[in-house]
């Protein structure tokens, strides 16, 4: 089977194709994403919701690649002491061409100036499928958790340095940062939203 990941960021596609590792060794599956396109030009993410960034995303590859599977998604940031920011403008924060440790550091400044807000947070992820056929269907995935004091580890991407996730109950004292790349492939919101998928073409339970 071939499947196109509908994403630039070199993050999220490294954990994808992590997460799809075994299918490519043991069943064959190719896996491309929209930086194998010679051209493509992607379309503005002005959606209201993640549903609709991941359907902008996801459908634009469709456009070019038929007969294929393509999978993309939306995913962010919503901390509670801040009322749900970053959220939707997780990318973006800090400003519009804002690169992971300006947004990082826009959150702790944030965080700072309400020393009484709820550091607590969740990762979310809205990934769209659209079938060979055309067919479109949708999966989300949530990851709990708490914004630290200070940035800690250097693995992942984004706001990983700055997010305890919360593990069998317990907010861990390491960043997913610090974590690395096989645990947080356990845990996350995007590897809970495409287990769900692939276990909706492969027919078991997530
Ligand atoms: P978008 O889905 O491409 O609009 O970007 C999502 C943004 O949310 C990323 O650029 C990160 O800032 C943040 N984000 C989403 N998932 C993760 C994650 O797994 N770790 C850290 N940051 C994330």
């Amino acid at each position: 089977m071939e499947l196109w990941v509908a994403t630039g960021n070199a993050g999220k596609l490294t954990e994808i194709k992590n997460l799809l590792h075994s299918r490519v060794t043991e069943k064959g599956w190719v896996v491309r994403s929209q930086r194998d396109l010679a051209v493509f030009t992607p379309r503005p993410e002005n959606g209201k919701t993640f549903l609709e960034n991941a359907q902008i995303k996801t459908r634009a590859v469709a456009a070019v690649q038929r007969g294929v599977w393509v999978i993309g998604e939306d995913s962010g940031l919503e901390v509670e002491g801040l009322g749900g920011l970053p959220g939707l403008h997780s990318a973006r924060y800090a400003g519009p061409k804002a690169s992971d440790p300006e947004n990082v550091a826009k959150l702790l400044k944030m965080m700072a100036l309400k020393p009484m807000a709820s550091r607590r947070a969740r990762f979310v992820c809205t990934l769209v499928a659209i079938s060979p056929e055309g067919t479109e269907s949708h999966f989300t995935g949530e990851l709990q958790g708490e914004i630290a004091k200070a940035q800690k580890g250097g693995g992942g991407f984004g706001y990983d340095p700055v997010f305890l996730p919360l593990i069998d109950g317990a907010v861990s004292t390491q960043t997913l940062a610090e974590l690395g790349s096989g645990a947080k492939n356990r845990i996350s919101h995007r590897a809970a939203a495409l287990r769900a998928f692939l276990a909706s073409i492969e027919g078991s339970a997530p």
